[in-house]
């Protein structure tokens, strides 16, 4: 057995926090994946308020950042509340992507994450995202490329194999550990999966279970409530887990899991008054960022998510799509309230919509 480990990159047995390089996250942490379109940073901060322990941007293409791409650059936006935060970088080219983590650590992220999981056509033809699963070799020259040129811990995020005949996760994981990578979330399904079909995590468990491994290893996929993060935590025994879907339009998912986690009891659902604060503060941190014509367009799209379970609001939100400035959506919001005051929420079924047909990634 190859006892080698990379310093300061192991989960460390004694104490239970998870360590990514230099940064120290709490037991069992809970990762708001990368989700493009979605992870920016009006998604990011109610997302942070609720409990995420470590996100991510949503994936930046290495040839946009390095051509000075407007929307590129402008994904690089992070804060400091959010820390500690991620940026992910996509591309096959390996002079481009060491550029690009270049300019990614002059915005002084905690941490670069390479994608080498998503499945689009126009990615993987390229020899990006999901595209390396069928060439580890350049897989792990990309992955080189990048802990060279940047100070900062370098993690991956990928898929369990190209398709069904070709899971490889198990040496991809070996191969990027020894490249310097500091941690690894791994999606349960393959390229040719998309999102069709259940995650599946008992490769993930190999992988953390395999004794070469020292990273963090972080499972993904299909985690919508908090009792099934604790049977995935409990079964697969990974070290943290990395939510997408599940957290768009109800951020509270975080919070839900820790305290399953920690009490084994569902904590009650967010009330109608925390519902509306956090759909306003999403819709001014979207305003602030976007500015007012794309902020308010783009958050037309949440409301009926956070907004979920309340019977009868085709009427308001027939007006909160509609309107076009802050005050007076906040007037309808402040009308919900006073309307559905007492308005018992109960638990429902968080839906995992398969984006890939509304969006090809
Ligand atoms: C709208 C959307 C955009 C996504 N964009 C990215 C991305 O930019 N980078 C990435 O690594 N994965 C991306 N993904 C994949 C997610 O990070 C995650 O792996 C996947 O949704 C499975 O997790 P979930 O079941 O918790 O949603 C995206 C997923 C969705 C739904």
């Amino acid at each position: 057995m190859d006892k080698r480990q990379a310093p300061g990159c192991s989960t460390d047995p004694n104490n239970k926090m998870v360590n990514i390089g230099n940064i120290v996250l709490p037991d069992f942490p809970l990762l708001l994946a990368p989700m493009e379109d979605v992870s920016d940073p009006p998604f990011r901060a109610v997302c942070k308020d609720n409990g995420a322990d470590l996100m991510y941007t949503e994936f930046i293409s290495s040839e946009g950042l390095i051509r000075d791409a407007i929307k590129s650059r402008q994904k690089l936006d992070i804060f400091d509340y959010e820390r500690p935060i991620g940026i992910q970088i996509f591309g096959g080219d390996e002079d481009a992507m060491a550029l690009s983590a270049k300019i990614v650590d002059t915005v002084n992220p905690d941490l670069v994450d390479i994608n080498f999981g998503c499945p689009v056509k126009k990615v993987v033809s390229k020899g990006a995202g999901a595209g390396v699963l069928k060439d580890i070799d350049l897989m792990i020259r990309l992955t080189e490329a990048v802990v060279k040129s940047t100070r900062l811990p370098v993690t991956v995020k990928t898929r369990l194999g190209w398709d069904d005949s070709s899971k490889n996760i198990e040496e991809v994981a070996e191969r990027l550990q020894d490249a310097g990578v500091k941690a690894l979330a791994i999606h349960g399904r393959t390229r040719a999966q998309l999102y069709k079909g259940e995650a599946d995590w008992t490769l993930i468990a190999k992988v953390k279970n395999n004794p070469r491994i020292k990273i963090p290893i972080f499972g993904n996929g299909d985690i919508n409530s908090a009792p099934k993060a604790l049977e995935y935590k409990e079964r697969y025994g990974v070290d943290g887990i990395m939510i997408g879907r599940a957290a768009i339009g109800y951020p509270w998912i975080f919070r839900e899991i820790k305290h399953y986690v920690q009490h084994k009891e569902l904590l009650a659902p967010p009330t109608l008054e925390e519902r509306i604060e956090v759909c306003k503060k999403h819709l001014h941190k979207s305003f602030e960022w976007k500015g007012p014509k794309i902020g308010i367009f783009e958050m037309r799209r949440h409301y009926t998510n956070y907004l979920k379970g309340l019977p009868n609001i085709k009427e308001f939100r027939g007006r909160l799509v509609t309107l076009t400035t802050v005050e007076e959506i906040e007037t309808v919001l402040d009308e919900m309230y006073q309307y559905y005051k007492g308005y018992q929420f109960e638990h429902s079924q968080i839906d995992l919509i398969d984006y890939h047909q509304k969006c090809p990634i």
